[in-house]
């Protein structure tokens, strides 16, 4: 393997997994590390001069390549920009910054020759971008769903096991560092949406614009929803999803009802777990850990061993880089989703009240797969029904009807169910 000079902008969590590693790793060299703050002390001893202007790396003729694990959007894009321009190739890890500006960053790229490698910016240690990209090279890609944010998993999985409620559950995980001290982007599913821009990317050719993702959060999944989707026979999850429809590209997020036999209802703790189908190899699914100090660095340092053995063969680049569009994805409608629903509402407790929902679902297309009603205490009743598959426009259609009935108390959840190869 030719001996490679690289340059690593960010010296936190992964960039320390990625010094270890690089010690066990011949051929490649790492010369100057970048970060904000120089005299900070750190896990680890950098085996090079830390600087905090990352320009000194940029500006250097003998760095071929910069791993970029600093985070964020700025300065990460003018920085990437920069090394791209001086034509560096690029390992990074930051998915915000992709699904922000990946069109322009992979335009740049390709323009200079460069390749970009992002295998570490979703899944953290599971090797989905390169299966998608090499592995399933002669598959169409039908759809890409999975668990895609460890903090949210070892949420929801406390949730059920420990029957607590988000804030304890959430607490919980930032007291053991699952969750950061801000876990907005994590529970609020931001985090979800970059990694689904990118992997539209990949699977699609095109990045999604992660605002236009259909995305909700898990803060308001309660104790008593695991309760009642275990009844029913599922499990639920924060799942990520993209996928080829007739009517283009739907992209979202949200928390979904699992069935219990599938694989993906037993990932559970900080894992993620991704489902990919192809046309041809059906459907496969990958486990393992999405985030984290050495799983991310083994991600990280994957890719420069593979750009450290192609370096010096003619057009590498291009072999390596997967052809994305200039251009943002278009996005369908998420009013034409098709699937079976999970709806837990408190109604107050009157005869023919559920006659009435039944009519109204009836007036909306929507038939209903179960129906459980459990008696409350102060004269109300919990309701919690399954829907046979039916598009999402409709269900939400009834939901304003049921919404303006004196019986209804409260709607108290609606999530969709997943169906394997939906
Ligand atoms: N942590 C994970 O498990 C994980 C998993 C998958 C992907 N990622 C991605 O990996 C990237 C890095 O994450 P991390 O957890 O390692 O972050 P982190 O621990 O916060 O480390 C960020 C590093 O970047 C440096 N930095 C920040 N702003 C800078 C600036 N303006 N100039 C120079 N250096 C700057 C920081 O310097 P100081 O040390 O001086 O503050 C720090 O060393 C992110 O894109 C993240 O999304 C992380």
């Amino acid at each position: 393997m030719a001996k490679v000079v690289v340059g690593m902008l960010g010296f936190g969590t992964v960039g320390t997994g990625v010094i270890r590693l690089l010690g066990e790793t011949s051929g490649l060299h790492l010369k100057r590390v970048a970060v904000k703050n120089a005299s900070k002390k750190r896990a680890l001893t950098a085996p090079c001069p830390v600087t905090e202007n990352p320009m000194e790396l940029i500006d250097d003729p003998e760095i071929e390549v910069i791993i970029e694990v600093m985070g964020g959007e700025h300065p990460a894009l003018e920085l990437l920009r920069a090394a791209i321009e001086k034509r560096k190739h690029i390992v990074t890890a930051n998915k915000e910054v992709l699904a922000k500006h990946g069109p322009e960053l992979f335009k740049l790229a390709a323009a200079k020759g460069v390749a970009i490698f992002f295998e570490a910016s979703v899944a953290g240690g599971i090797p989905l971008i390169s299966t998608i990209h090499k592995g399933l090279e002669a598959n169409k890609i039908m759809q890409v769903t999975g668990i895609l944010n460890g903090t949210t998993n070892f949420i929801l999985s406390s949730m059920e096991e420990k029957s607590e409620d988000f804030q304890t559950a959430l607490a919980a995980a930032q007291a053991l560092g699952f969750a950061e001290a801000d876990p907005t982007s994590d529970i609020e599913a931001h985090d979800v949406a970059y990694k689904l821009s990118i992997l539209t990317a990949l699977a699609f050719g095109s990045f999604a614009r992660a605002e236009e993702i259909y995305r909700k959060g898990i803060s308001s999944i309660s104790p008593e929803d695991f309760r009642q989707a275990k009844e029913f026979g599922y499990r639920i999850k924060l799942l990520g999803s993209t996928s080829r429809k007739s009517g283009g590209l739907d992209v979202r997020v949200l928390p979904t009802l699992v069935p219990l036999s599938h694989p993906l209802a037993n990932v559970s703790g900080a894992n993620n777990g991704i489902v990919v189908q192809g046309n041809a190899v059906g459907e496969l699914m990958m486990i393992g850990p999405g985030a984290g100090e050495m799983p991310t660095a083994s991600a990280i340092v994957g890719d420069l061993v593979n750009l450290a053995t192609a370096l010096k063969l003619p057009d590498f680049a291009s072999y390596f880089q997967a052809a994305v569009s200039s251009e943002w994805a278009k996005l369908s409608d998420p009013g034409d989703w098709v699937c079976p629903y999970y709806l837990r509402l408190y109604v107050h407790d009157h005869p023919g009240v559920i006659g009435q929902i039944g009519t109204i679902f009836g007036s909306h297309g929507l038939s209903i797969r179960s129906i459980i009603q459990h008696g409350v205490d102060d004269g109300h009743a919990s309701v919690t029904i399954v829907t046979h598959a039916v598009k999402e426009a409709n269900m939400q259609a009834a939901i304003q009807d049921l919404s303006k009935k004196e019986f209804l108390k409260r709607m108290a959840a609606c999530l969709p169910i997943y169906v394997s190869g939906n």
